[in-house]
């Protein structure tokens, strides 16, 4: 029987003293930048994956229901991007997969022939999608690739001479500057053949009370989200971090058009972390960065397309037009 989840040797990075190590080294990197900052894959531990699926039930937050419902309502057009032989349904990055979930069930209702590949550089993660994918879908064929996203798709590209349908979902994107998402599309136009298909979320420009509302929420979730990468230094790191010492602040700048997330320090503080034998200092009032989140226009949608590859096929919306869900062809036409 073929494992249905492999990971690739070339990117092994589920052994967790390199995790650890390289967690400590972007800690060291990030605090010892005049503007501090901390990496925001560094949110997605069990216990951050578990406040962010909180923060998606919130009232407030409006992008993943505005996707599931964008999902939802035009899933027949979705569909039709399928192709009639067997394709490769490639996921980046697919969380709790209750997105894939709305996508898989039509799918495989409607008897159309592909494979799942969910690809995250968690084996934990893929596990755990697995089994409750093989419960809920005994006929799914499903493979996780533990890789990097490009490592993935290279490697699909050797197995199967299949058409590639790529979910990019989640406004992932929106985590990446102007310039780096730019980068990161051709990037993947690169890996892919003529005709392969993308969709990705993108979390559309909007009143910026919302906006900031969507990151503020009256609860303090998403401060207990921010707050959780200092506690998981401490937890992992062996760091000293005094949670109450810190505030989170989140803000939309007009111009970069980004929600930025911050944790303040709230007084002069020195902060020892054990593993990187090191204590760090904070001025009152000082920020850490721990997140963007870029929002578009469907003008900066259309001309990222283009200047990347890509043909738009179209638009997908919610009712309210919050969120698109954008279905993107590689445009290749001379490649042999
Ligand atoms: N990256 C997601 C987003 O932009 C998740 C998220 C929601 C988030 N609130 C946050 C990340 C606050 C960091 C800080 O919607």
């Amino acid at each position: 029987m073929t494992q249905s989840i492999l990971k690739l040797d070339s990117v092994d990075v589920s052994a967790l003293e390199s995790y650890r190590e390289k967690f400590a080294l972007d800690v060291l990197t990030g605090l010892s930048e005049p503007r501090k900052s901390i990496p925001s894959i560094y949110h997605y531990d069990a216990e951050g994956s578990k406040l962010f699926n909180k923060i998606t039930e919130l009232p407030e937050y409006y992008p993943t229901r505005c996707e599931i419902e964008t999902l939802k309502r035009n899933i027949a057009q979705i569909a039709g991007y399928m192709g009639s032989e067997t394709i490769n349904l490639i996921e980046f990055g697919p969380g709790d997969g209750g997105k894939t979930r709305i996508l898989v069930e039509y799918f495989l209702n409607k008897g159309l022939e592909f494979q799942y590949i969910p690809i995250d550089i968690s084996y934990s993660a893929l596990d755990d999608l697995h089994q409750r994918f093989k419960k809920s879908y005994p006929k799914l064929e499903l493979k996780g690739l533990v890789a990097d996203y490009f490592s993935g798709i290279k490697w699909l590209n050797n197995e199967y001479d299949r058409k590639n349908v790529v979910l990019f979902l989640g406004s992932n994107i929106g985590n990446f500057n102007r310039a780096k998402s730019k980068l990161f599309l051709h990037n993947l136009w690169n890996h892919l053949n003529d005709g392969d298909i993308v969709i990705i979320g993108f979390d559309l420009k909007k009143d910026i009370d919302l906006l900031l509302r969507a990151y503020n929420d009256s609860r303090g979730v998403t401060a207990d989200f921010n707050l959780n990468l200092l506690q998981r230094i401490n937890r992992e790191l062996a760091g000293e971090f005094d949670i109450s010492n810190f505030r989170f602040f989140a803000t939309y700048d007009v111009f970069s058009g980004a929600v930025e997330s911050y944790l303040v320090s709230i007084q002069k503080q020195e902060v020892i972390i054990g593993e990187i034998g090191k204590s760090f200092h904070f001025d009152p009032w000082e920020p850490i960065h721990t997140e963007y989140s870029y929002k578009y226009l469907e003008s900066d949608i259309l001309s990222l397309a283009k200047n990347t590859g890509f043909i738009l096929k179209e638009n997908l919306y919610d009712e309210k037009r919050y969120f698109v869900n954008s279905v993107w062809e590689v445009n290749k036409p001379h490649a042999s």
